[in-house]
Parts: structure tokens; sequence; C-alpha cells
């Protein structure tokens, strides 16, 4: 009798599953971006959310939920019901970093289910305009000489602009402090503002700033020039060779959202990364979308598990501390 009773369970659990898959979407659907609001993140989750919002039929409401580098909002999402209606967004800080850094309360690469990459970006090395640097050298030259009182904006430990800028920090002999956001929007406007010295951002962040002379870039962490900003050189060129960062970005469920559910969200993502608008945008910010072969739930997971076994061992040795 117990056995028929939990064998009925399953069964109607499996029909409700794919009833919902049926009629999903039927409320609004929810992307956590990690990070504050205008920053790379949240402009890019904004890009595809209005898309995905056409083919879906159905609102996309992206909300910021900061704190710790993006554990904060990855940790809401895993905790949401795997239904479809709550979307992680992430990168490689938030989903591959945090997990060598921060004591997580689940795993990063089995307790979310992978929608699709969205593309990655390079970072740009950029000061303040009020630095008397001129060249990568020189900046470098500078920072060796103050780093004592030099500053590097980031959006917490394990963050983009963080182990980015430990990367570099690392390659150069120094050890200059960090001031951490609640992410690199806010901490562009202090960069803006000369209330900091330098950030390793993501190009899509400053390319805008750096066009409007608001600040100062040196060098792209790329063995190739972004084509929407042909004057910045490469890293190669500036006297840094091989310090290379790309930070790629993704989206990711619950575990346990149905697979037809993913199915749906896949396909909207992809409908946007099809669609010219996006591609212009991608274009002027510097944005790589993914190969079309790469769009698919299965390559996310190889990438980040790809990563977590590139990057754990230099991050634990390292020895990075929250
Ligand atoms: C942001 O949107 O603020 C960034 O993704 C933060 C970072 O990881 O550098």
């Amino acid at each position: 009798m117990r056995k028929f009773a939990s064998i009925a369970a399953a069964l109607v659990a499996c029909f409700v599953a794919s009833a919902q898959a049926q009629t999903f979407p039927s409320k609004p659907i929810t992307i956590i971006v990690p990070f504050a609001a205008g920053g790379p993140s949240d402009v890019l989750a904004r890009v595809i959310g209005e898309k995905m919002r056409a083919t879906l039929k159905e609102t996309v409401v992206i909300e910021n939920v900061t704190g710790a580098a993006g554990t904060i909002g990855v940790t809401r999402a895993v905790r949401s019901p795997a239904d479809g209606y709550t979307i992680s967004f992430g990168h490689l800080g938030t989903h591959v970093v945090n997990g060598a850094i921060y004591p997580l309360p689940f795993d990063l690469v089995e307790d979310l289910d992978p929608v699709t990459l969205l593309g990655a970006n390079p970072m740009l090395v950029v000061s303040k305009t009020a630095l008397p640097a001129k060249s990568l050298k020189e900046l470098i030259d500078w920072v060796k000489a103050n780093q004592n009182k030099a500053t590097f904006g980031t959006a917490g430990v394990g963050s983009g602009a963080h182990f980015s800028g430990v990367y570099l920090q690392n390659l150069i002999g120094t050890n200059a402090s960090y001031v951490p956001y609640r992410g690199t929007g806010p901490a562009l406007q202090d960069l803006v503002a000369g209330q900091i010295d330098i950030i390793v951002d993501q190009a899509s962040n400053s390319l805008p700033q750096v066009q409007a002379g608001s600040i100062r870039a040196y060098a792209v962490t790329d063995a190739k020039r972004i084509a929407a900003a042909p004057g910045i050189p490469t890293v190669d060129e500036a006297g840094l060779p091989g310090f290379h960062v790309s930070l790629w970005s993704g989206l990711w469920v619950p575990k346990g959202t149905p697979k037809d559910v993913v199915g749906k969200i896949n396909e909207a993502v992809r409908a946007a990364l099809d669609d010219p608008a996006v591609q212009k945008r991608y274009a002027e910010l510097g944005l790589e979308p993914p190969p079309p072969a790469q769009r698919t739930p299965e390559a996310l997971r190889a990438h980040q598990k790809a990563e977590v076994a590139k990057w754990w061992p230099v991050i634990k040795a390292a020895n990075v501390k929250p």
C-alpha cells in the first residue's frame, strides 16, 4: 500500500511539473544580478532580459541582490524554488572564484543547473585622469612608487575586478590596497570622481567613460584589441605580456528546475543573442557573444567545471581570504 502511495505521489509530481512546464511562464520571471545596478553585470542582464521578455511573452524583472562579491545574490538564487521563475546571473567570479574563497553553504557547480553562457569581455586597466602616468609602464612605476597609498576599486573579494587586480599586482610585485564596492558601477563613479586610483574593470563597464575622456585606459587584458576601442593597446603591446583575463558570464537556475523549463529559457536567451540590436549593443560594449555551439546548458556546465579546475588551485595557493 505504502509503495503504491509513493509511486502515485511521484506520478503526480511528474504530472504537475510537466503541466507547469507546458504553461511556463505564467508569471513574471526574476533574474537575480548579484551586483549593483548600472554595473557591467546589470547592464548585460538588462540587455538580454529585455529580449527574453519578447520571446517568453512574460515580464522579466532584474533584481539586484548585492554584497560579498556576489555570494549574497547567488545564495538567494540557490535557495529559490526550482520552477524557472528565478534565474541566477553570474560570472567567473561569482560562479567559480568565490567557491575557492568563501565557505559557501552550497556547491556552486552541483546546486545550480546551467542555462547558457552569455558571452565574455576582456578587462581594461583604467585609472582616474589625475594620475601622472600616460602608459601602462608608467602606471606600473607609479603603483610601485606609491603602493602605500594607491587604491584599486573592486566589487568585493573574489569579484572580477578583485581577482584581476590581485593578478596584476602579483605580476608587478606590488601590494596596494583594495576598496570594495557593491559593484564596479559605483566603483567607476568614484574613479571618475578621483576618489580611487585604479580599477581592472570589465571593458563593457569602463569603455563609455574612457570614450568620454573622464577616465584613462592603459591596456586591454587580451592578445587582441577591442574593435570598439582600437586605440587601446593590448597588455602584450603595452609591456605586460600574458596578463590575459576574460570575464565570462552566464545564467543558471536552481537545481532540479524542469528540463523543458530550462529549455524554454535557453531558447529565449538564444533568440536574444541572435537579435541584431543585441549584437550591436554587444559590439559597442566590447562584449564577445558565445559561439552558437557554446549556447547549451551542457556547454556552460563543461566550461564552469573547466574553470574551477583551472582557477581554484591558483586562488587557494594565493590564500585569498574573504
Ligand atoms: C559588476 O557588475 O559590478 C561586476 O560584475 C563586478 C565584478 O565582478 O567585477
